[in-house]
This record gives structure tokens, C-alpha cells and sequence, in this order.
């Protein structure tokens, strides 16, 4: 039976917040099975859309490949690799771009909350984002593509693009399809359980850093905002409550109806304290196994080399194809 194949890609932006973890990359390292072959990328071009300072990107990039590793990705297993180091990608991303229409950019979410939110920097970049990455996951002919819900249009696109592609010039690309978590997709912010986890939140009380200390974690959660409700249950409205639970649903692999059983008869107290260890328990391995990582250099570099090698020997094979399709050879 051939093997599916799978790709996702993290921006090198900061450090992921436990919901990138739980609706992310905890997913990359679960569907490195054995009918599944993954390729997992540092999407490096795509962090170039907001202002960037290079000392921290170079190492930004290298410091998110060891925590792709410490979350458990094989690289033995999986190709890990930096976007920049293949360059096939930005070459397909123009031929894309040449099927894309301007109508379906201006209606991509994240398009025009970046453009609101940086009013001063809203270059072309930001503008053809959605392009480049339907290359990243075209290239590989990526059946799926594990993301969380708000890259999920981004993904629609890539399929509209491959479908008009392969009408206009013959089967040429795999239409891929958005994998969402089943559980998690959304984790919710500590301090508004309104609104999703962000990294770029400006209280950092709301939200989890993979590489927050335990006891920065404990602290955390104890400050999380719930509700005046004397029971703890997963109900309608009860945002803070239900992200509480979710969370620990996550990282203790329980289901809803156990983990309200977990707390019957509780407070927000005791609540709070077992997630806060849950998810310690959850990511103090990964912390440890990363700072372990980032200090073998010879190591990284080696895994990043031999990543983008295995890369590009496909991602050449589909430009090649794509090339001839369209004319150019
Ligand atoms: N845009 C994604 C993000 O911000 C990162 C990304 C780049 C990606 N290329 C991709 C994700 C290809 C999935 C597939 O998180």
C-alpha cells in the first residue's frame, strides 16, 4: 500500500504556546505511523512577512527544529527541515501564484487581521502567504495537512489551486486536505477563555509557554479566569472552564465525562492545580530533551542537511513536473 503522506510547517516566530502544542505539534509527532510518511518544515520564508532582525531569525529557526524534535519528532523517521534550505519552493510558489486569484487573497482571514494589526508593514509578502505555503504542501504532494483552525482556509486554498491547476494543465498535484485535531483545536486563552491561546497576547498570563518553568506554569493557571459557578462541568458559556478542562483532557488522554468526574464536588482550586501538574507532567520531558538538542550542534545541523536533501529530491520531482505541465520546459 503506498503511504500518505503528510506535511506541516511552524513559523520560527517566538515559542509555541501549549495550544500550538496540543493542537499542532503533539499531532505531528502522533501521525508518524507506519502508513503515513511525514515531512515537517521551519517555515523561515514565512516569518520574513513581518519585520524581522536576522541574528534572531538564524537562531529563532534552529531553536524551534529542536523543540520539532523534543516534541517528538523523528528525524529518522520524518524529514525535518528549514523552508529556505529548498529552494524549490519559492520557484513552484510562482507558478502557484499565477493560478491564485486576487479575489481569494483579500477574503484570507489571517491577510486582514496581519494587515490590521501591522497597518504600517502590510507588504506583498503578507499578501501571497497563502501562496508559498500551498507550495509547501503541494510540492510533496502532501495528501494531508495537520494544522490548527486557523490555518485551516489557508489549506482550503492550496486545494482550490491544485484543483484549478491539474483542470487547466493535467493531473499534477495531490489535492490535499486540513487535519484537525479531534480534540484541542482551540485552546483558549488563560485570560480571556474567549479568545484563542496567542504567543503575541500582550499579558503573558494568558498564556502557556512550552518553555515556561513549572512553577511559572502553577502561577499561571492559578490566575486563570473561570467563572462564579459553584460546579465544575463542561456547559455552554462557561468559557474558562471548559478551556480548563480541555486542557486537562489533553494532557491526561481522559475523556470529558471522566475528567468531570475527576472534580465533582470541587472548586476552581483543585481544578486548577491538576491541570497546572497535568500539563507540567506533559512538557517538562519536552523541555528537557530540547535544551539537550540546541546543545548538540553538530547533531542539529546534521539532522537540518540531511532533512532538506531527503526535501528537495522530492520537492524537484513535482517542480519539474509542474514545469513542463505549464510550458517552461
Ligand atoms: N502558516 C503556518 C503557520 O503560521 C506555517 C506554515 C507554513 C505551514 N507553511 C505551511 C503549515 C505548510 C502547514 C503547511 O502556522
Amino acid at each position: 500500500m503506498e503511504k500518505k503522506i503528510i506535511l506541516s510547517g511552524i513559523k520560527p516566530t517566538g515559542i509555541p504556546t501549549l495550544g500550538n502544542y496540543i493542537g499542532a505539534l503533539r499531532n505531528w509527532r502522533l501521525m508518524q505511523q507506519d502508513d503515513n510518511y511525514c515531512y515537517y518544515m521551519v517555515a523561515d520564508l514565512h516569518a520574513l512577512t513581518v519585520r524581522n532582525v536576522p541574528e534572531e531569525l538564524r537562531q529563532q529557526t534552529r531553536s524551534m527544529a529542536a523543540l520539532l524534535m523534543a516534541c517528538g519528532i523523528d528525524p529518522e523517521r520524518s524529514p525535518l527541515f528549514i523552508q529556505s534550505h529548498v529552494h524549490q519552493h519559492a520557484e513552484l510558489s510562482w507558478l502557484l501564484g499565477c493560478t491564485t486569484y486576487m479575489g481569494e487573497l483579500n477574503r484570507m482571514t489571517q491577510f486582514k487581521d496581519k494587515s490590521a494589526k501591522h497597518a504600517d508593514n502590510i507588504n506583498a509578502g503578507l499578501y501571497t502567504y497563502p501562496v508559498l505555503m500551498a507550495a509547501d504542501i503541494l510540492i510533496y504532494g502532501a495528501h494531508q495537512v495537520p494544522v490548527g483552525d486557523d490555518q485551516k482556509q489557508h489549506v482550503e486554498l492550496a486545494r482550490n489551486i491544485a484543483i484549478r491547476f491539474n483542470n487547466a494543465f493535467g493531473e499534477t498535484f495531490v489535492v490535499p486536505e486540513p487535519v484537525m485535531p479531534k480534540f484541542g483545536a482551540r485552546i483558549m486563552g488563560l485570560q480571556d477563555p474567549e479568545h484563542k491561546m496567542s504567543k503575541t497576547d500582550t499579558n503573558p498570563n494568558g498564556y502557556i509557554s512550552l518553555l515556561d518553568d513549572p512553577a511559572v506554569i502553577t502561577k499561571k493557571f492559578k490566575k486563570a479566569v473561570t467563572d462564579c459557578e459553584p460546579t465544575i462541568a463542561y456547559a455552554e458559556g462557561r468559557y474558562g472552564c471548559n478551556n480548563l478542562l480541555t486542557i486537562y483532557c489533553a494532557c491526561t488522554g481522559k475523556t470529558m465525562d471522566e475528567a468531570v468526574k475527576d472534580f465533582e464536588g470541587c472548586g476552581y482550586g483543585r481544578l486548577k492545580g491538576a491541570v497546572a501538574e497535568a500539563v507540567i507532567a506533559e512538557i517538562e520531558p519536552v523541555q528537557r530533551e530540547y535544551r539537550r538538542i540546541l546543545d548538540d550542534r553538530e547533531y542539529l545541523d546534521g539532522v537540518l542537511k540531511k532533512g532538506a536533501e531527503q526535501a528537495a529530491e522530492r520537492a524537484q520531482k513535482t517542480l519539474d513536473l509542474a514545469f513542463s505541465r505549464v510550458g517552461l520546459r
